[in-house]
């Protein structure tokens, strides 16, 4: 299959990162079209743990293109910190290999600090941003005033950075936050200009062109479904379109590509959320703590971006159906399997009840969550180890029946298992 896309089936951190790392042995590029550095991608590779925000997750595999696509917004402090890190990994990061569309937005210290005063003024209803910029960068991008990788190189780029810090200002000032220098701001950013200039690209032609000669392109979510800005659990969502069509406009492909695309949603063992909004299944205290993890491995579920501990509960088993019809979802890769060894019996939401009546579709959509209560089916659980186990007949049946039922309810097949963090601890189901 020509284009592959690998997105989030629930709210992030669905080990995105990791699935995208198996695909890419069999790829030739690896390109991102979401999203900035709030997402937190890890792949591990044997005792190699690499997080990466905005370099695609295929960066790994030397013979891979990676691309940053029009649809993400792009810190360069970030990426600089990144670039340095893969290097220092024996990583190839040159031109050749890191292409940044020149329509992708930039992210600067002002978006920054605007995201934190807008989330400080929302009080106690705050969105739980990741305080990367990431709504305002969006914002300046639909008010059409962003300033974007092409606009680097122009000769006024300093002058422009400067009305956009000043800018900036007036609205910090009335929030009530201060305001940033914009002569400093300008000179990073003509220095970061410098840098970024050799990487800057129509990646749209280089796409087209490598999807004619029957190469393979994964493009890689960000975020997750529920965390869409239109179809998401609004207004606790991104800023952006994380579902599969975005890969499309974030990329600048068509719907000739899409006909013939295979769409990979991933999908955590049990649910997870980072930030405020709604979270039906979510459970508390030791259950919470179980699923979780105390923080002592690399992947209990605290945020690869900012570290908070992650909200946890039973998978939810009506949001995932939604997700697959919104995202055209051809298969599912699920993850963690391995943390749901150990429970005598697992819960998993089949529908939702309100006023005594049953839905196994939500009237509209999931922006109001909090009015339906979760319908759970009970399953047998499993008391071995999995985290060996490296063949769909070698899993525990009772395993092996909880992923069916979860196939079933969502109506496409699970193809990959992941039982741990590493690259090779991946079950494939054909
Ligand atoms: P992403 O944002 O979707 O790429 O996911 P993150 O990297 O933010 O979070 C997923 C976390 O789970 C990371 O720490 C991964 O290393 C880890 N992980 C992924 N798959 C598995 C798995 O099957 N088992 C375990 N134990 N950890 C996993
Ligand atoms: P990956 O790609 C989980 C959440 C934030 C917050 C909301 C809005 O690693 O799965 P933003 O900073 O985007 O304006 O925050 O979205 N959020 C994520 N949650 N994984 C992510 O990325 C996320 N990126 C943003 O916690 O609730
Ligand atoms: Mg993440």
């Amino acid at each position: 299959m020509p284009l592959q896309v690998i997105v989030g089936a629930q709210w992030g951190d669905e080990g995105k990162g990791r699935i995208v790392d198996w695909f890419a042995a069999q790829a030739d590029f690896s390109a991102r079209f979401n999203g900035g550095d709030n997402a937190g991608h890890t792949v591990t590779v044997g005792d190699r743990i690499f997080k990466l925000h905005l370099v695609p997750s295929g960066i790994i595999h030397p013979r891979i293109v990676a691309i940053l696509g029009n649809g993400m917004v792009v810190n360069p402090g970030t990426l600089f910190e990144e670039m340095d890190m893969l290097r220092q990994a024996g990583i190839s990061v040159s031109p050749e290999r890191l292409r940044i569309s020149y329509a992708a937005h930039l992210i600067t210290p002002a978006h920054q600090a605007l995201d934190k005063a807008l989330e400080a003024q929302r009080g106690k209803g705050n969105i739980g941003t990741t305080g990367r910029g990431i709504g305002p960068a969006y914002t300046d991008k639909a008010t059409r005033r962003g300033l974007r990788l092409a606009d680097m190189l122009a000769p006024d780029f300093c002058e422009r950075v400067g009305d956009h810090v000043a800018e900036a200002n007036r609205t910090l000032n009335m929030l009530g936050a201060s305001g940033l220098d914009p002569a400093t701001v300008c000179e990073q950013f003509r220095q970061a200009a410098i840098r970024l200039k050799p990487y800057i690209a129509d990646t749209t032609l280089e796409l087209h062109a490598a999807l004619q000669a029957g190469k393979t392109v994964l493009a890689e979510g960000a975020q997750g479904t529920l965390l869409d800005i239109d179809f998401g659990t609004y207004p606790f969502v991104t800023s952006s379109n994380t579902t599969a069509p975005g890969a499309l406009t974030g990329l600048g492909l068509g719907l000739d590509v899409a006909r013939q695309a295979r769409v990979v949603g991933v999908v955590k063992a049990f649910q997870t959320r980072v930030g405020s909004g709604p979270f039906p299944t979510e459970v508390f205290d030791d259950l919470a703590l179980r699923l979780r993890g105390t923080g002592e491995n690399p992947w209990d579920e605290y945020g690869t971006t900012t570290g908070r501990p992650r909200r946890v509960g039973w998978l939810d088993g009506v949001l995932l159906k939604y997700a697959i019809r919104i995202n055209g979802m051809s298969e599912l890769a699920v993850t963690k399997l391995d943390i749901l060894s150990g429970f005598d019996s697992l819960q998993l939401c089949t529908a939702y009840r309100r006023d005594g009546k049953l839905f196994t579709d939500l009237p509209f959509g999931p922006a109001d969550l909090g009015r339906y209560e979760p319908v759970y089916e009970k399953l047998p659980g499993w008391l071995e180890d999995v985290s060996a186990v490296d063949t769909w007949a070698s899993l525990p049946p009772a395993a092996q029946a909880y992923l069916d039922r979860l196939a079933d309810l969502a109506g496409v097949p699970v193809r990959l298992v992941s039982v741990g963090p590493e690259r090779e601890q991946v079950v494939s189901h054909q």
